[in-house]
């Protein structure tokens, strides 16, 4: 049995801490299950790494990287980086470059999660957002001139690409049919003349060929007052990856939190690895407390799971973290507890080992 290799950049803050624990539980899983197994390298690359070697990850970095065959990652970024630095060189570099251009974060509220509107439980916030990943808003592309003088003009391009756009909206068409469901597609084409019509138009022509999804599109910011007022109207939901960004932390206050919040960049086509990690940032206000939430880690690890093929045990982490969550033995002042981050990891590990105890 080949190990799954799985690069490990911590990063900065709390992203040792919750990484710790989802490796923690991946490994006890892939022990009592038997199928699979994990070979972890860690990579020491973030914010003290650049302090040190005035770069966020190795000269060869993506070359390394690209051996693995997924990237688990913490968070990147802390105060002394400018973000824009830490960002850009490391995180967004391996979306980028490795075309990860397929985000999948789960918006669902589990049972026993705290949810701030009276209406929402299981039923009624169960979204799955499809964030476009590799371009948009976030191209990179601009520039700033006569800088420091009265006539400075900064410039930041949006890209949206006939295929770039085409192939996330056509990859939510995929999952909406596969799951039948509703699809959603949240642009801005009232204020974003050129970008967002041309969106809306690719929307139209892509939903030709799956004529048995029902679909709606709203602009984002009626979109966002009605993840509020009424979370059940949306399923799969499509976006640009500015919008996306925005609204899954929208969506994961309807969920839990930050520490629940769990997300994984896809590049669909296998050629370079996806990348699992946390929505959440390094957090330093709470860094070096061993108070971080570890349970949006663990689910981006049980999405990795998914990704290689072993749903079920995807299933089992998400179910132990719904049972956790309910029988609230142990969480992290997030979520009204007084438990630690590591507590919070061993407590998985104790549910995932009596699940298998119970069925063997
Ligand atoms: P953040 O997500 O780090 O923190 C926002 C708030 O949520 C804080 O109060 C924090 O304590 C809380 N929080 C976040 N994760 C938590 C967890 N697991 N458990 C308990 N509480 C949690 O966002 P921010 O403060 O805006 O950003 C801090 C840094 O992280 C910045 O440098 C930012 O650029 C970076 N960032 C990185 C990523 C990433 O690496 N994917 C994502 C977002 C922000
Ligand atoms: C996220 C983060 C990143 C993003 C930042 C840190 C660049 O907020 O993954 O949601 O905007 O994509
Ligand atoms: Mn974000």
């Amino acid at each position: 049995m080949n190990p799954y290799k799985i690069a490990v950049i911590s990063g900065d803050g709390i992203g040792p801490e919750v990484i710790d624990e989802g490796i923690k539980v991946m490994k006890r899983v892939a022990e009592l299950d038997g199928r699979l197994s994990f070979e972890f390298t860690h990579f020491p690359w973030g914010c003290e790494y650049y302090l040190e070697h005035g770069q966020m990850m190795a000269s060869d970095g993506m070359e390394q990287l690209e051996k693995f065959d997924a990237i688990y990652l913490g968070a990147v970024g802390f105060p002394g980086v400018p973000d824009h630095i830490s960002l850009w060189d490391l995180l967004l570099i391996i979306r980028k470059q490795f075309d990860q251009y397929v985000n999948i974060r789960p918006i669902q509220l589990l049972n026993g999660a705290p949810c701030p509107i009276d209406n929402g439980t299981k039923e009624t916030i169960d979204m799955l957002f499809i964030r476009e990943n590799s371009e948009g808003e976030y191209a990179g592309a601009g520039d700033w001139l006569f800088k420091g003088k009265p006539e400075e003009v900064v410039l930041q391009t949006g890209v949206f690409s006939r295929k770039g756009t085409e192939r996330i909206i056509r990859y939510a068409f995929e999952t909406a049919s596969d799951l039948g469901k509703t699809l959603t597609s949240i642009s801005k084409a009232n204020a974003l003349n050129y970008s967002m019509v041309f969106w809306d138009q690719v929307f139209e022509e892509v939903s030709l060929e799956y004529p048995h999804v029902e679909t709606a599109s709203y602009l984002v910011d009626a979109a966002a007052m009605l993840m509020i007022k009424n979370p059940a109207r949306f399923e799969v939901v499509v976006t640009s990856n500015l919008f996306g960004d925005i609204l899954t932390d929208l969506g994961a206050a309807l969920a839990g939190g930050m520490g629940l919040a769990a997300g994984a960049n896809i590049n669909p086509e296998k050629t370079y690895p996806s990348m699992f990690e946390p929505i959440h940032g390094s957090a330093p206000d709470i860094a070096g407390q061993h108070i971080a939430n570890p349970l949006a880690a663990i689910w981006s690890a049980s999405q990795m799971f998914d990704f290689f093929g072993f749903e079920d045990l995807g299933k089992l982490l998400l179910d132990s973290i719904e049972e956790l969550l309910v029988t609230k033995s142990a969480l992290t002042p997030d979520l009204g507890g007084s438990a630690s981050t590591i507590e919070v990891g061993d407590a998985i590990v104790a549910l995932i080992e009596s699940k298998y105890v119970n069925n063997k």
